[in-house]
């Protein structure tokens, strides 16, 4: 059964070019089992007519908040009621700004000041007014009082523009509907994951890394607490913002997210290492910035970092230990070696050779090998995969015969 059976969803559509898919969206979340109620703003009758979503939704589209006709049938306090949720989708930046400010100068904002229900928002506009610092502060502070936020996605928009603006596809945000609802998995639970990478300093102004951009381990936490976990997230240093109702842990060096990691395992119940952690790190660090000499080549001693998954796996009291394989070759054996000999309850092994998957991508696709069997998720977004990484590993701590 669908998470999404009898759920009651207030659909906003707002003033944006991707209104135009909102029709598709009533339709998959009806698909999934969901009632659909349509509120429309003035801006977004421009882009696609009332009569389209009220079709499509088998209820008549809420437009007016002084029309004493609809508040006589389901007026804005009836809507804000009985919605479970009510998602905005696309939300436009105009929209966002008046949502921060508290706004109820038409019906969606009205519903949304006067709702108790989450509120969750698809954001969809131009590059630019997404970067805007002003649309930026709005996400902080939406962000900020748990307002749920879905996408938006980077890549060719409406106005041939490149860049991030683009609103999430209709089964994207079914599915990201569907997993706030699932909630409660993981109530309770408290989960330590680690993301991004390390940083092994050389001297002042160098240092030794890799191209992990944090997003597989920011996608797991940010599904971790939507799963209702108390969620630590270790993290290296990333361009990426801290997912809601997480809380994050800045860290430079291997041996600082040793620290932070054996500081937070002793008290969680499932420690996830998704973090490309530099095995060796130089053996010194100069104090001075290196000077070019006469010699043609330079030798830099490295020496072994602490191995942090393992550790975690050997402590008297462990948590459910999941750490990640990164292969080019052999993904299935070598995924099973470190299960094996890190003593870890779960490896999610991924090719790092395939440039779609794997580092600083959008996507993955990854074979989840426990002491039994290999289970394969095909290449989806790291936001996907991880709700059902996060998923299966609820159903194994929850149920540890699965
Ligand atoms: O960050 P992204 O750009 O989204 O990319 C995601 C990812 C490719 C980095 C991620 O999916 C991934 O594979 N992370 C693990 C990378 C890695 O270092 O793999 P490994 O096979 O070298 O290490 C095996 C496991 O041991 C990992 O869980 C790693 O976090 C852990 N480890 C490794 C070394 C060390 N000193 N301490 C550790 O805990």
């Amino acid at each position: 059964m669908s998470s999404l059976t009898n759920k009651q969803i207030l659909l906003g559509v707002t003033g944006g070019i991707a209104a135009y898919k909102s029709a598709d969206l009533v339709r998959r979340l009806q698909d999934a089992g969901a009632s659909v109620q349509v509120v429309m703003t003035p801006a977004a009758q421009e882009f696609i007519t009332p009569l389209t979503l009220q079709a499509l939704s088998g209820n008549p589209v809420h437009t007016q908040l002084l029309d004493p006709e609809a508040e006589a049938g389901m007026g804005h306090i009836q809507l804000a009621r009985w919605a479970d949720l009510v998602l905005i989708a696309p939300a436009s930046a105009d929209f966002m700004a008046r949502l921060t400010q508290g706004m109820g100068n038409d019906l969606l904002t009205s519903i949304c000041l006067a709702t108790a229900a989450p509120i969750a928002l698809a954001p969809a506009m131009n590059q630019g007014m997404w970067r805007n610092q002003a649309t930026q502060a709005n996400l902080d502070l939406l962000i900020e009082r748990k307002i749920h936020i879905f996408g938006p996605a980077d890549g060719g928009q409406a106005c041939g523009d490149i860049g991030p603006g683009r609103m999430l596809e209709p089964l994207q945000l079914v599915d990201a509907t569907a997993s706030l609802f699932a909630t409660g998995s993981l109530a309770g639970k408290t989960l330590v994951i680690t993301a991004g990478p390390t940083r092994e300093a050389i001297d002042p102004v160098r240092y030794l890394s890799n191209h992990s951009s944090g997003k597989m381990g920011y996608a797991l936490a940010e599904a971790a607490a939507e799963a209702g976990a108390k969620t630590i997230l270790i993290s290296g240093p990333t361009q990426l913002k801290t997912p809601p109702r997480v809380q994050r842990i800045d860290v430079t060096s291997a041996q600082q997210m040793f620290d932070a990691s054996m500081a937070a395992a002793d008290s969680c119940d499932v420690f996830i290492a998704a973090a490309a952690v530099a095995d060796y790190r130089p053996a010194q660090v100069a104090p001075q910035k290196l000077k070019k000499g006469a010699d043609e080549s330079i030798t830099l001693t490295l020496v072994k970092n602490p191995d942090i998954v393992a550790s975690v796996a050997a402590l008297p009291k462990r948590p459910f230990t999941v750490g990640f394989a990164a292969e080019s070759e052999n993904l299935l054996d070598y995924g099973r070696a470190k299960l094996v000999h890190k003593k870890l309850d779960l490896v999610i092994a991924n090719n790092i050779s395939d440039s779609r998957i794997g580092f600083n991508s959008d996507d993955n696709a990854v074979t989840v090998i426990d002491e039994h069997s290999n289970h394969e998720l095909s290449q989806r977004s790291k936001q996907q995969l991880a709700r059902e990484l996060i998923a299966l590993i609820a159903r194994k701590v929850t149920a540890p015969t699965q």
